[in-house]
């Protein structure tokens, strides 16, 4: 054995206990923007700050529900890609296999996985942002591709505005899916990281802590990653082609 990261390499093989940490890359290859790409249109003026938070959302409830409303309905209409159904598939080949997800949409579910952690909520779980009672959302968005402004839909029970179930900027993480997620990082044996940035915390610790703790980890990703993870093995690469040929080359012969 000479390659340097040999020990990740044969964690992949042997692993029974796989935790795979995504993030906007993962689903970019389903059409879903990312955060960044996301800013076009109506919303090309503004950045995340103006619209991913609690203060701009009450100093502008359409223009935040309108900018959730046009995401919510492309993730609807996206389709899981050939990563996601990669790590649906391996789950069935190993003991347990946990994903921890950084994305609103439920594009892992409805790849067919089963034990999904979302750190950062869901387009798919709106609630009141008065009250916190959860709101039974119908039908399909369809939004015109610029967006537009959309007044938020009022609580039944209080009379609040309806605000999107994802975490915000300057908003905590859910406690028991951040604790779950700590959980599932100290029992894997190993870490692979798929298309996240890792520059936004607390999420970002995840594999940091995962090296500390000297579990070894892959980064599948186009870009290097950040410094923090540069003992990491890196597989330069988009998720849709790498996480199936990685899961290919595991399958029993
Ligand atoms: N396959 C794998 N990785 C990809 C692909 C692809 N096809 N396309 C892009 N990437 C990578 C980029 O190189 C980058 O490293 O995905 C990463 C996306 O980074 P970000 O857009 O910063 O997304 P993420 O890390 O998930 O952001 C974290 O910040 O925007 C907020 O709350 C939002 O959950 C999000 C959080």
């Amino acid at each position: 054995m000479e390659n340097q990261h040999d020990l990740e390499l044969l964690a992949l093989r042997t692993a029974q206990n796989i935790l795979v940490f995504t993030g906007a890359g993962m689903s970019a290859d389903s059409g879903i923007p990312t955060f960044r790409d996301a800013l076009t249109g109506l919303w090309e003026r503004f950045d995340a700050q103006q619209l991913a938070t609690p203060e701009a959302f009450r100093r502008d409830p359409p223009l935040v529900w309108g900018w959730y409303e046009w995401r919510r309905g492309k993730a609807l209409h996206a389709a899981p890609n050939a990563g996601h159904l990669a790590i649906a598939a391996w789950q069935h080949l190993v003991a347990q296999l946990t994903v921890v997800t950084q994305n609103v949409d439920d594009l892992h579910e409805r790849a067919g996985s089963s034990r999904v952690i979302h750190l950062h909520g869901s387009l798919h779980q709106p609630r009141c942002f008065d009250c916190g009672h959860p709101f039974e959302q119908q039908g399909i968005p369809d939004e015109p591709e610029g967006g537009r402004r959309l007044p938020p839909p009022l609580c039944g029970h209080c009379g609040g505005p309806i605000r999107p179930g994802v975490v915000w900027f300057g908003e905590m993480l859910p406690p028991e899916a951040l604790a779950a997620a700590e959980a599932a990082v100290r029992s894997c044996d190993v870490m692979i990281v798929v298309g996240t940035s890792g520059l936004v915390f607390p999420a970002a610790r995840l594999p940091m802590i995962a090296l500390q703790l000297k579990k070894p980890v892959i980064v599948v990703d186009p870009q290097p990653p950040t410094e923090a993870l540069e003992k990491a093995l890196w597989l330069k690469g988009r998720a849709s082609e790498l996480l199936p040929a990685m899961v290919g080359a595991l399958k029993p012969r």
